[in-house]
């Protein structure tokens, strides 16, 4: 039985507050590779890494799915009492291998089950209640294991954080003077419940107002970080200007402009020791800027396995990973799947989400047999051979906060065609990959032509897949801007 704080804490020879140390407790429904279902897991998994070189010590936590083991995990305490009101829920907190410390919330009967949010895309009925606890248990992390300067709360399963600080835990010695950063990686979800989750999450109903928690008579939990987090960031400066806009905002536009003044946007970067082809154990044999072999070889296994005929070696082969969601641009590239494949091109997509787009893809696949081939589900080695063997990488959506697909598929020579909006315009340019504006399938297919007539001068082609493997996204220049965002914060520049 744990109870006490490890020794790290009761022993602290010099307060932390006071050692130029910056510490931040992550608060995130996802860390790569333990729990993901996009970039947000990637972002956190990556970034307290990368911000060790900016004096930050960085701590996470997030839940303990059922997907995770916890063999290799160590109990670090027990029994943390959760109350929500009435409703009791006793939770245990176990650190997870990692090279950071990575603190699981143990709540089996909140957690323990096949989905992260939900299964066969219907939402969990009880998320309100699941990512409340989880706020609670973060901050009782906050209180036992790791005390943070800075609380740095991801979407809206975090964003209760700030709202329970400003509340019910309002005076609490212990989080006084910490600083509250909410990071934005998508506005398209929301945390939207009915007003009855104000007493299942014991919210204080003084906040439950347009200024607080309300959106329309809803409980908003991502109104939570915008209303009550110290500063606000989100993941691209594209996006951090669109979501003040009624076109992007999702409705929050307004409240977002209220506090335009501490929004800021700070791109991703990506993680090379797991997306580089030199360095890459999913592809059949490694590669580089100098040596492009290894691609190729690449391209026949993809063919292969997916069933295309050999011959389609020296055709584009279209490549696409994504959650199916509508925010993906799924809806205008079946528009013009006919069109593109009549260019004597072959498509694969890998991924998993609505039940309407995973349906418009089999679809597309059932039309163009040998042609089209897709493979619904999560598959992290299949999406790294399809980064390394595709020519194309396609990202048509209608919003991305920042994307990191395309960024990876810049490392591989693997030539991004994307929509120009948030981050997608902020990391692709004309040298590096084929942009269009209008979010149409004749403007879709005019950028996928142009890069199909492109792919056929091989020189210009070369040229164009060197550009891009030259770019460097890596993580260092965004952890900078977070530390200096964390030292404003502080008080500390
Ligand atoms: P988003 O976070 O909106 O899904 P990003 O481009 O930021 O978009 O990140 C997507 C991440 O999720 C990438 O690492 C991508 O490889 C991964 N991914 C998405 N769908 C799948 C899938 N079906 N199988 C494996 N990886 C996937
Ligand atoms: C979100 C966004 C994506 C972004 C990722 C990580 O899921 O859709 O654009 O790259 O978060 O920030």
């Amino acid at each position: 039985m744990v109870t006490k704080a490890p020794a790290e804490i009761q022993s602290a020879p010099s307060p932390w507050y006071n050692s130029g140390v910056t510490r931040v407790l992550m608060i995130s429904p996802e860390a790569a590779p333990l729990a993901k279902t996009g970039g947000l897991a990637d972002v956190v998994g990556a970034l307290p890494a990368a911000l060790r070189e900016f004096g930050c010590e960085t701590a996470v936590v997030i839940p303990r799915y059922g997907s995770i083991p916890l063999k290799d995990a160590r109990r670090v305490y027990d029994h943390l009492p959760v109350y929500l009101g009435k409703a009791g829920f006793d939770i245990a907190i176990y650190q997870a291998p990692a090279e950071y410390p990575l603190y699981l919330v143990e709540c089996p009967r909140l957690f323990d089950r096949p989905g992260l949010y939900g299964e066969a895309g219907v939402d969990y009925p009880d998320n309100d209640v699941r990512f409340a606890v989880f706020a609670r248990a973060a901050l009782g992390v906050a209180r036992h294991l790791f005390r943070p300067g800075i609380l740095h709360c991801h979407d809206w399963q975090a964003g209760l954080v700030p709202a329970y600080l400003r509340t019910t835990l309002a005076g609490d010695p212990t989080f006084m003077g910490v600083k509250k950063l909410f990071t934005i990686h998508n506005l398209g979800y929301q945390g939207l419940f009915p007003a009855s989750a104000l007493q299942e999450a014991a919210l204080d109903e003084t906040i439950f107002n347009p200024g607080g928690l309300e959106f329309f008579g809803q409980v908003s939990y991502i109104k939570g970080g915008i209303s009550f987090a110290d500063a606000l960031s989100t993941v691209s400066p594209t996006y951090a200007r669109e979501i003040q806009t009624p076109e992007y905002g999702c409705g929050l536009d307004g409240a977002l402009r209220t506090r335009a003044a501490m929004l800021t946007g700070i791109l991703n970067g990506a993680d090379y020791r797991e997306w580089s082809p030199e360095n890459d154990p999913l592809i059949p044999a490694p590669y580089s800027a100098q040596d492009l072999s290894g691609k190729r070889i690449a391209k026949q296994q993809l063919l292969a396995e997916l069933g295309f005929p050999a011959e389609a070696i020296d055709r584009p082969l279209l490549g696409m990973v994504s959650r199916f969601t509508q925010q993906k641009g799924v809806d205008i590239l079946a528009e013009v799947a006919g069109e593109i494949i009549a260019e004597d091109v072959y498509l694969v997509a890998l991924g998993s989400g609505e039940p309407e787009y995973e349906e418009s893809f089999r679809a597309m696949a059932e039309r163009f047999p040998g042609r089209v081939a897709v493979r619904i589900g999560f598959d992290n080695r299949l999406s790294h051979l399809i980064e390394a063997g595709a020519d194309l990488f396609l990202m048509p959506s209608r919003y991305e906060p920042c994307g990191l697909s395309q960024i990876y598929s810049l490392r591989y020579g693997t030539v991004p065609v994307v929509r120009a909006t948030g981050g997608l315009d902020d990391t692709i340019d004309e040298g590096t990959g084929f942009k269009f504006q209008e979010y149409s399938g004749a403007a879709l297919l005019g950028a996928v032509r142009a890069a199909i007539q492109a792919f056929s001068n091989r020189d210009e082609w070369h040229a164009r897949m060197l550009r891009g493997m030259q770019k460097d996204f890596s993580w260092k220049a965004s952890a900078q801007e977070y530390a200096a965002l964390y030292g404003r914060l502080l008080g500390r520049a």
